[in-house]
């Protein structure tokens, strides 16, 4: 039985010094991985990511300190039945390049003696959930494109559906945009297959986009700090970490929070046919020159102050449609970037077609300043 609670994987105090060097190249570590989190190994070339990812299968035992694998010290288990069970994407991919695309998948399922009718559906089934063609399963590796070759390196690690997958830089050897879209997919892979994953990068955009917290590494395998994203951003631990995030921190923070984390004001908006007086009462309280109409739930438009005047009910003739529409799910660079493009002050909030709210550059400022804490 597995303890949800327990963390799925846990370094503890765990130092490494390799024979022949001076520095250490993991010193101290101490880290719990939640089950079913994405943890990202952040750091500098040479700061231990590796070595942290193979002390946890056991492909190097630690000089000190232990690791535990659902709860389990893994200097009780068997090295070749825990590294079975856990999936490694290495760094660099390393197929093997005298075997087919199908064989490289199946390499686990056959050291584990699956029979070939399950092997081969199994290969199947993970071509299908990482996107390669079954026509690709009997090619060798050298007949891919490093896009698709990547994606054989997950497939294999998913081979066995082992809970915990290890990933070395899998998204290292491509170009960004093909990165960027491997990314997305590991997000949604994740979102349907649930595993605990730590994923090795040097790329901070890859950390924060694909992780669920961070742990930053320092030279000779220090922790620096391990946090959500946002709070890696918004509170660097360190000078060293305020360093390797870089002066556009608060720009980043943009990119990962949404629209739906702010407290959404309604503004000024009223109900198509509300009489002309109580519009010009709300707007002059508001103390803005537009107002919003709605019918329901629905935004139809903004009206100016100016052509409220008389007597009268606001009608749906002569709006204007808002310049800037943002989703919930918008992040705040996305919607910064509507506002400005579309040289209003206010962006609209919609869910499918309902009216959420409203949001200027001043919400979206103080959103940043206090949640600085
Ligand atoms: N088998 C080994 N024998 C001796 N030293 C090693 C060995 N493996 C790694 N090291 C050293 O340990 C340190 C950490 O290496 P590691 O491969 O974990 O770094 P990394 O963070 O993964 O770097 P990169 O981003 O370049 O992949 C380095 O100084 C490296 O030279
Ligand atoms: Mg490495």
């Amino acid at each position: 039985m597995t303890d949800a609670s327990r963390p799925a994987v846990q370094l503890l105090a765990v130092s490494k010094h390799f024979p022949d060097s001076v520095a250490p190249a993991v010193e101290h570590l101490t880290l719990a991985v939640p089950r079913g989190a994405v943890v990202a190994l952040i750091g500098p070339s040479g700061c231990g990511k590796t070595t942290s990812l193979r002390l946890i299968n056991r492909l190097i035992d630690p000089t000190s300190g232990h690791v535990e694998v659902d709860g389990r010290d893994t200097r009780q288990l068997d090295p070749i039945a825990l590294r079975l069970g856990i999936g490694y994407v290495i760094q660099a991919v390393g197929l093997f390049p005298h075997r087919t695309i199908a064989q490289n998948i199946a390499v686990v399922p056959r050291a584990l003696g699956w029979d070939r009718g399950r092997t081969r559906r199994r290969v199947s089934e993970l071509a299908e959930l990482v996107g390669l063609e079954q026509e690709q399963l009997g090619r060798f590796p050298d007949e891919l494109s490093g896009g698709q070759q990547q994606r054989v390196g997950v497939a294999r690690a998913l081979a066995a559906d082992p809970p915990i997958l290890l990933m070395d830089e899998p998204f290292g050897a491509v170009d960004p945009v093909v990165r960027a879209r491997l990314q997305q997919e590991l997000l949604e892979l994740q979102a349907r297959v649930h595993k605990t994953i730590v994923l090795v990068t040097h790329d901070l955009d890859e950390a924060l986009t694909v992780a669920d917290r961070v742990a930053l590494l320092d030279r000779g395998g220090r922790l620096a700090q391990y946090a959500e994203p946002d709070e890696l951003l918004r509170a660097p631990a360190e000078e060293f970490v305020t360093e390797f995030l870089g002066p556009d921190r608060s720009l980043r923070r943009l990119a990962l929070l949404t629209v739906d984390a702010l407290q959404l004001r309604r503004g000024a908006a009223v109900a198509v046919g509300t009489s002309t007086h109580d519009a010009r009462a709300l707007l002059a309280r508001d103390g803005g020159d537009w107002i919003g109409v709605l019918d329901d739930e629905r935004f139809l438009g903004w009206v100016r102050g100016t052509a409220l005047a008389g007597e009268g009910s606001v009608t749906e003739q002569g709006l204007e449609a808002p310049a800037a529409l943002v989703g919930p799910r918008s992040t705040l660079r996305a919607a910064m970037d509507r506002i400005m493009t579309a040289r209003t002050a206010t962006a609209v909030v919609v869910d499918e077609g309902r009216f959420l709210g409203i949001v200027t550059l001043e919400d979206i400022r103080r959103a940043l300043a206090e949640r600085a804490g």
